[in-house]
């Protein structure tokens, strides 16, 4: 039996269930889960890495946001962010903060250190910015922002991986190519686990496409292949030689450098390469090859065009290769070590002759995103080869291919001296440079769904 003083008693609990409910689904779960929701649709990207070095990103920043999406492009700042990403009224810029190596130490200590930094400001971050569309990652880094990415699927954000390579075979780079090294096996289950979650894939190949619905399991009909494509501030030079050449002393970037009895006009040539100076990207097979180079000109061929090289770009192996350029005696070519801004660098390519690539894909599976801005400005390729190039280059259509330092070597001879060649590789990069960016991703977000 309920006694008077009881009735009243859960009289009152209800009335305040009662008035807490409407608190509770219109105000609090609101607040939890759509957090600052708009009407209009928005999505989060996700960079971990420097903004400014991320084009891909940008790009898909830029097509989300003319097709009418609010964009919350996260990532780091510390250099210059291209000027259309922050003129652009739809793309909120947020930044992620760096975890400084003071001590310079590379204990497991540190990474462990860095990775907990990391989880508390995405958290923090994915948590400000609730209420998203989607979600929008760049895969790799897989550790620790898949993880999370998945988890905040729990929110009713749609989850999109950008397949641009593997976490796990970067890893393994670093590790001897030991697969069984724990660190790499669990970055490996890691993105085979979480990558299932996915709502959308996309690849940048055909060949990580199979790879990833061969090994990963993913669903072939519902993964796209997204190929990088120049943007559109890489356009090729279009006036005549006399031309370029006056452009070429009249720019502060690289006049400094040019000197004065080196004549395009007469067949010298510039080479450009942009690098981060890691070594899966063996600079020292350029700097060996224009060795050769100059070593045929002396010993053979006292007709063998100048040549200056442009590196562009700065990362750990900078100062030791450096170091080895200005040990020789150069006699023929010249190597020029440049940091561009985001603006000067496809200014630099349209003035160059040939562009040349030394990255060797970790995976086997992706391609350098360097290849396409210089194919945006006009320029035929000389690329280290390995398999899935073949989806890119074509060897004597759009450009040359090597394997190493000795091809390199041959590959500039016939690259310097004969004419025809470069003509003929630049009309076919030139007629696929239309090709562009946006051509390639409306469709695959049309298919998805997405616009
Ligand atoms: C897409 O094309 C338009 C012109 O049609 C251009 O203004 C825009 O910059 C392009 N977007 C990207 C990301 O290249
Ligand atoms: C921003 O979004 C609106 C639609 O909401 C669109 O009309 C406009 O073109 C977008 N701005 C840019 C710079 O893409
Ligand atoms: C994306 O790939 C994962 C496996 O990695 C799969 O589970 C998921 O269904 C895929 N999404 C689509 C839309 O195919
Ligand atoms: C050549 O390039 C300049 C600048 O990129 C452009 O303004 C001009 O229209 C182009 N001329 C031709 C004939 O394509
Ligand atoms: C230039 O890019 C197109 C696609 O945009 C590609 O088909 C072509 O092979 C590329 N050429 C070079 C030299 O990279």
């Amino acid at each position: 039996m309920l006694g008077l003083y009881d009735v009243s008693h859960w009289l009152i609990v209800m009335a305040i269930i009662y008035l807490v409910l409407p608190l509770l689904t219109y105000l609090l779960l609101p607040y939890i889960f759509y957090g600052t929701k708009s009407t209009k649709k928005r999505i989060i990207i996700y960079v971990i890495g420097e903004i400014g070095h991320s084009p891909r990103m940008c790009y898909h920043a830029l097509s989300f946001s003319e097709h009418g999406y609010d964009v919350e492009l996260c990532g780091y700042v510390t250099d210059s962010i291209p000027k259309d990403i922050i003129d652009d009224e739809n793309i909120t810029i947020h930044e992620i903060p760096i975890y400084e190596n003071t001590r310079n130490t590379k204990s497991l200590l540190f990474l462990l250190k860095k990775v907990l930094f990391q989880i508390f400001t995405i958290v923090k971050q994915l948590w400000y910015l609730r209420g998203s569309n989607y979600l929008l990652v760049q895969n790799p880094p897989t550790i620790p922002i898949l993880p999370l990415a998945v988890i905040y699927r729990l929110t009713g954000c749609k989850l999109i991986i950008d397949w641009h390579n593997l976490g796990y075979s970067i890893l393994q780079l670093k590790f001897n190519q030991n697969f069984y090294h724990p660190l790499v096996l669990c970055a490996y289950m890691i993105e085979y686990i979480f990558s299932r979650f996915a709502n959308y894939n996309i690849t940048v190949t055909e060949a990580m496409k199979t790879y990833l619905v061969e090994r990963f399991g993913l669903n072939p009909a519902k993964c796209f292949v997204l190929y990088d494509r120049p943007p559109h501030k890489f356009q090729p030079f279009n006036g005549t030689i006399e031309e370029r050449l006056s452009i070429i002393k009249k720019e502060d970037f690289i006049k400094d450098f040019i000197p004065s009895d080196f004549d395009i006009i007469k067949g010298d040539k510039i080479l450009v390469t942009s690098t981060s100076f890691t070594p899966d990207e063996d600079i020292k097979i350029l700097v060996g090859a224009l060795k050769i180079y100059e070593h045929t000109y002396q010993k053979f061929d006292n007709n063998l065009p100048k040549i200056i090289c442009f590196i562009t770009g700065k990362g750990p192996m900078k100062e030791e290769i450096m170091k080895q350029v200005a040990n020789h005696d150069w006699k023929l070519c010249k190597i020029e070590f440049l940091w561009l801004s985001a603006e000067d660098y496809p200014k630099l390519l349209r003035l160059c002759d040939y562009g040349v690539s030394l990255h060797a894909s970790s995976s086997g599976l992706d391609l350098p995103m360097k290849i396409l801005d210089m194919n945006g400005s006009g320029l035929p390729v000389i690329a280290l080869n390995y398999p899935v190039l073949n989806e890119l280059v074509v060897h004597k259509k759009n450009g040359l291919k090597f394997t190493d330092r000795r091809e390199l070597h041959e590959s500039l001879i016939f690259a310097m001296k004969d004419p025809e060649l470069l003509d003929s590789l630049k009309r076919n990069v030139i007629l696929e440079a239309g090709k562009r960016w946006n051509s390639s991703w409306e469709p695959a977000m049309k298919e998805m769904k997405l616009i």
